[in-house]
C-alpha cells in the first residue's frame, strides 16, 4: 500500500476516533537498518532513564515508568533515522492539509523498555500550555507475540484497545485526549516515540 493510502487511513482514524494504527509505516528493511545502529546494538549504554531524575522523585518515577530514551538530533541523525524523520515530516504535512491542523515541528526519541518495565496510565499532554498535539510511536520488534506482553493499552470511551508493539507499526493519537499505558513485556521493547508540535522544537532535550 502506498504511503499516501496509509496516511489517508491515519487521518480518517484521527478524525473519527482520535487515534489510528498503521501497519508497515516502516518497512522491514527500514526497521532492520535502525536496529543495526550502534544505539540499539549497545544495549542501554547510550540511553538515559526517562523522566525527571531528582533524588526524591526517582522512587516515584520508577513506579510510573521504566523506559530508557535517547533524543534524536535531526542534524546528526544517521540515515536510517533520517528515513523515519522524513516520513514523519510527510505525515505532518498530510494531516495539516487533511485535518486543517497547524503542526509545525516534531521531536522524537529512541526508546527501550527492559523486560518487566512499564509506563502506567497517563496522558502525554499534562499541562495546558503543552505543545504536543499528536503522539506518534513506531515499534521496532519483529515477530512480537501476544504472550510476550508489552501491549500499548488505549483507554477509549467505553472500552480499552490493546496494540501489540510489532515492528513497523505506527500508532498515532491525540496527545491531549487519549489516556494510555504500556504493559510490561518479557522481552526488550524498542520503539521510536515522538510528538507533533504546534511550535518549533527547541533544543531542550539535547
Ligand atoms: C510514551 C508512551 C507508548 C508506547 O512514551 O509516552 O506512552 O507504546 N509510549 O511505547
Ligand atoms: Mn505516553
Amino acid at each position: 500500500m502506498p504511503l499516501t493510502d496509509k496516511l489517508n487511513m491515519l487521518a480518517d482514524g484521527l478524525a473519527e476516533q482520535g487515534y489510528a494504527v498503521i501497519d508497515h509505516f516502516l518497512l522491514p528493511d527500514e526497521v532492520q537498518t535502525i536496529l543495526q545502529l550502534d544505539e540499539f546494538q549497545n544495549g542501554l549504554l547510550q540511553f538515559k532513564k526517562a523522566g525527571i531524575g531528582q533524588q526524591q522523585e526517582k522512587q516515584i518515577n520508577e513506579s510510573i515508568r521504566g523506559d530508557y530514551i535517547q533524543w534524536i538530533d535531526r542534524n546528526t541523525a544517521p540515515p536510517p533515522l533520517q528515513v523515519y524523520l522524513e516520513k514523519l515530516n510527510t505525515l505532518m504535512g498530510f494531516v495539516n492539509q487533511t485535518l486543517y491542523l497547524s503542526l509545525k515541528d516534531y521531536e522524537v526519541h529512541l526508546t527501550q523498555y527492559p523486560p518487566g518495565t512499564f509506563y502506567k496510565r497517563h496522558l502525554d499532554q499534562f499541562k495546558k500550555d503543552d505543545h504536543r498535539k499528536l503522539s506518534a510511536i513506531c515499534y521496532l520488534n519483529p515477530n512480537w507475540k501476544t504472550m510476550e506482553g508489552g501491549q500499548l493499552r488505549l483507554y477509549l470511551q467505553n472500552k480499552t484497545e490493546d496494540v501489540l508493539p510489532e515492528a513497523g507499526r505506527l500508532v498515532c493519537f491525540r496527545s491531549d485526549l487519549l489516556e494510555h499505558e504500556v504493559l510490561p513485556a518479557t522481552r526488550p521493547r524498542l520503539s521510536l516515540t515522538g510528538w507533533l508540535l504546534d511550535q518549533v522544537a527547541d533544543l531542550r532535550h539535547l
